[in-house]
């Protein structure tokens, strides 16, 4: 058995730039040197290769959420980003989590994401007849209206306060790169947004809508199971603030790489736009292929992993956005391919696994795969129209100004039934 400390293992310069432009030279580099570990100087060690990703995640009675810490780490005690972090529901305790998720992920289920598809088409079809005109756009802009169009939509939130919003959950989004120049504008953008959500709360329960379950939004499904699962108020706006925080640069970025990528599959990118069915499997594929996260967890006692002695209050990252290109899982990985078999064991991990898997994948997977379909019917024959910019690496990874120029498409909605 080997302390960890002892363990030869590459240095990840995470926080450095050039990991959010080129991740996978360097962790190609952490791989010539041990084949699942590598260290992040500043704050603990990083787990990089797919299979030890997996197997940790069954491991989670020994790992803690990083959450709480974190806001002690950066010095955000009291703030109002650290009043949140530490309360959201994904840093609770186990109990109060599980309470809170047994409430709600039932009702987060793939019929649900299929009900709110029509208003999804409606919401990327009417984004596509503001910017598709224009034959040249910033597509991570554009990419940016969408997941927050649609939970706006989702609230029934008017729609003026998406700008700001959208400002606000942009500055929020970058919290997990851990840059503490950052966080002056971090605070603001989590006051207003618990501002937005306590308005839209109490707009909803002075004047609840006259509508049957079946045709309930999001926020009177989260108000009416909350009451019932007595949970607090405190936490039902909390969990709804995360919904916005969570939703939207995940989405976004997931939605600009996509774009980013199809630019070197123009065959995949037109028929994308032809065949609906299709597109779920670009989706899944474009998981593999990118995602925005890496999750950070603490050893909550001393374990041990392969042969490797972790002490307790170890921090541990899985940067589950590069996983899907692990050679030793994905021997053809560097090949962007829809088709491709996949096996259970094979499947990508862009929504995490385990207690925090993400509540809102069925959404998100409805979101992009509406989007996908549109918007090639739409931005026809798009090229690169300058260098895209990058996000820092950790948090949510992605991309950050995509300049395209196209040829403007007629528009062309599909009236189709949900997909099951
Ligand atoms: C492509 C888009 C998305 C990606 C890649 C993504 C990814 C993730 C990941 C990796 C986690 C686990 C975090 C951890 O274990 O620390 C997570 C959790 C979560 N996500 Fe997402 N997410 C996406 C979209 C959404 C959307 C649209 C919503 C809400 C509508 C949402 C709501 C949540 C919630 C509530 C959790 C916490 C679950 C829990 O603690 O039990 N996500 N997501």
């Amino acid at each position: 058995m080997q302390n960890v400390n002892d363990v030869e293992m590459y240095h990840l310069p995470m926080s450095d730039p050039a990991m959010g432009e080129d991740p996978w030279s360097f962790f190609e580099k952490a791989r010539e040197q041990h084949p699942w570990l590598a260290k992040w100087d500043e704050y603990g060690y990083v787990i990089h290769e797919y299979a030890a990703i997996r197997e940790l995640f069954q491991q989670e009675d020994v790992l803690r959420p990083p959450y709480a810490d974190v806001v002690d780490q950066l010095g955000q005690q009291g703030t109002p980003w650290g009043r949140f972090t530490k309360d959201q529901m994904i840093a609770l305790p186990v109990d109060e989590h599980r309470l809170l998720r047994d409430t709600f992920a039932a009702k987060f289920t793939p019929r649900f994401a299929n009900q709110l598809r029509p208003m999804m088409r409606e919401t990327i079809g009417n984004l596509l007849d503001q910017w598709a005109p224009r034959g040249a756009i910033d597509f991570e802009e554009f990419a940016s209206h969408f997941p927050i169009s649609v939970m706006f939509a989702l609230v029934g939130a008017p729609q003026e306060g998406i700008e700001l919003l959208r400002d606000d959950l942009e500055a929020v989004g970058l919290a997990h790169s851990y840059q503490l120049d950052l966080f002056p504008r971090i605070q603001e953008g989590v006051v207003r947004t618990e501002k937005f959500v306590e308005d839209i709360i109490a707009e909803r329960r002075a004047n609840p809508p006259d509508r049957s379950e079946e045709n309930e939004d999001l926020l009177d499904l989260l108000i009416r199971v909350g009451d019932k699962g007595n949970i607090s108020h405190q936490q039902l706006a909390d969990l709804i603030s995360f919904f916005f925080f969570a939703g939207y640069d995940t989405s976004k970025n997931v939605l600009t790489y996509t774009m980013y990528t199809l630019l070197e599959y123009p065959e995949i990118y037109q028929r994308c736009g032809e065949d609906y069915e299709y597109c779920k499997k670009v989706v899944e594929e474009a998981l593999r292929w990118f995602n925005p996260g890496t999750v950070a967890r603490y050893a909550d006692s001393d374990f041990e992993f392969r042969g490797v002695h972790f002490p307790k209050d170890t921090m541990l990252f899985f940067p589950l956005s590069i996983s899907g290109r692990d050679p030793k899982t994905y021997p053809d990985g560097q090949t962007f391919d829809p088709d491709r078999k996949i096996e259970p064991e094979r499947r990508h991990i862009a929504f995490a696994l385990g207690k925090h898997m993400c509540l809102g994948q069925y959404i998100a997977r409805a979101q992009l795969q509406e989007a996908i379909h549109q918007i090639p019917q739409r931005i026809r024959h798009p090229k690169l129209a300058g260098e895209p910019g990058w996000r820092p690496f950790p948090g949510t990874w992605g991309i950050q100004g995509l300049p395209i120029e196209f040829t403007p498409g007629e528009a062309r909605v599909e009236e189709l039934e949900p997909a099951e």
